[in-house]
């Protein structure tokens, strides 16, 4: 079983997850249900993925209880403002719909910069869904400290998560350091580095020969050492169960430390601080 990370909301999520970003619909269906099977039971997902249906349809399929899963989606950004408390829960039922669920159990902002100083009043509204326990946890993704800082002060509820790009060439300590403040736990995306370069690295490679584990393995178990909870994708069934199996081994605080020497701010994705959308 994978250990669960307790939320600030007294709520707790799988520290390892099934992210299935980039996952067309139609291949999201046996993509989660690969997962679902191999004994994943968080599934992240968000609206502009265009897979909720397919993610949704591979839940109903999987005949897991619902309160033995943790599903996430996302409020897509549109910069077409502005957002109003009624359009912010218009577009959480259709993601209801989408995913055929009644409840999700993490409702996250996916970018804040495109609705300027909406993201202000979208969190209003996401307060409202989680009193009503429509979204049972409530959380951001991709804010600089300021946004988050911003959204406690007005309304007094922090945010469980904020979802950010983490690898170890990626390792963003200085952020990590504010969640830890502010009692928000980090989530990775991309915690493979996309699967690129990263897994080439010599030190990953040493330690992988070293431990009989993959260096996908190590970089999944670094993120459970540092406390992330990390949402790997992949399509390939070794490759989705290899991710889930390390949770029998640890690394040891030498190994911590040359994989802490990767960083080399090799951000991947769209930085917060200037990602917008037209
Ligand atoms: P694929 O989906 O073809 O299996 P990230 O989660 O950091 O975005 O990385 C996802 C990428 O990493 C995908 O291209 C995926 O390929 C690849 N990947 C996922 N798991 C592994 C693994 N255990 N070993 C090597 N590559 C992996």
């Amino acid at each position: 079983p994978v250990p669960n990370v307790a939320l600030s909301d007294g709520n707790s999520i799988p520290q390892i997850g099934f992210g299935v970003w980039q996952v067309p619909d139609d291949e999201c269906f046996t993509a989660v249900t690969s997962a679902l099977t191999i004994g994943y039971r968080s599934i992240d997902t968000a609206a502009i993925y265009g897979n909720e249906v397919g993610t949704g349809r591979a839940i109903a399929a999987a005949g897991v209880p619902r309160d033995e899963l943790f599903v996430t989606t996302k409020l897509w950004n549109s910069a077409d403002r502005p957002w109003t408390r009624d359009r912010v829960l218009a577009e959480f039922d259709t993601s209801l719909d989408r995913l055929g669920l009644d409840y999700v159990d993490l409702y996250l902002i996916h970018w804040p910069r495109p609705m300027r100083e909406d993201y202000r009043t979208i969190w209003q509204a996401f307060t409202e869904l989680q009193a009503d326990g429509r979204a049972r946890s409530i959380g951001v993704s991709n804010f600089q400290p300021a946004q988050l800082r911003t959204i406690i002060a007005d309304t007094g509820v922090a945010p469980v998560i904020n979802q950010i790009e983490v690898h170890p060439d990626f390792a963003q300590a200085e952020l990590r350091a504010v969640h830890k403040e502010l009692g928000i736990v980090t989530e990775a995306w991309s915690p493979l580095g996309q699967g690129r370069g990263l897994l080439d690295d010599p030190t990953l490679t040493r330690i992988a020969l070293e431990r009989d584990r993959t260096a996908a393995q190590v970089v999944l178990r670094w993120h459970l050492q540092i406390g992330n909870v990390a949402i790997p994708k992949s399509v390939t069934p070794h490759r989705i169960r290899q991710n889930l199996e390390i949770f029998d081994f640890e690394l040891d605080a030498a190994e911590i430390e040359a994989i802490e020497a990767l960083d080399t701010a090799n951000r991947l994705g769209g930085d917060p601080a200037t990602f917008d959308v037209g």
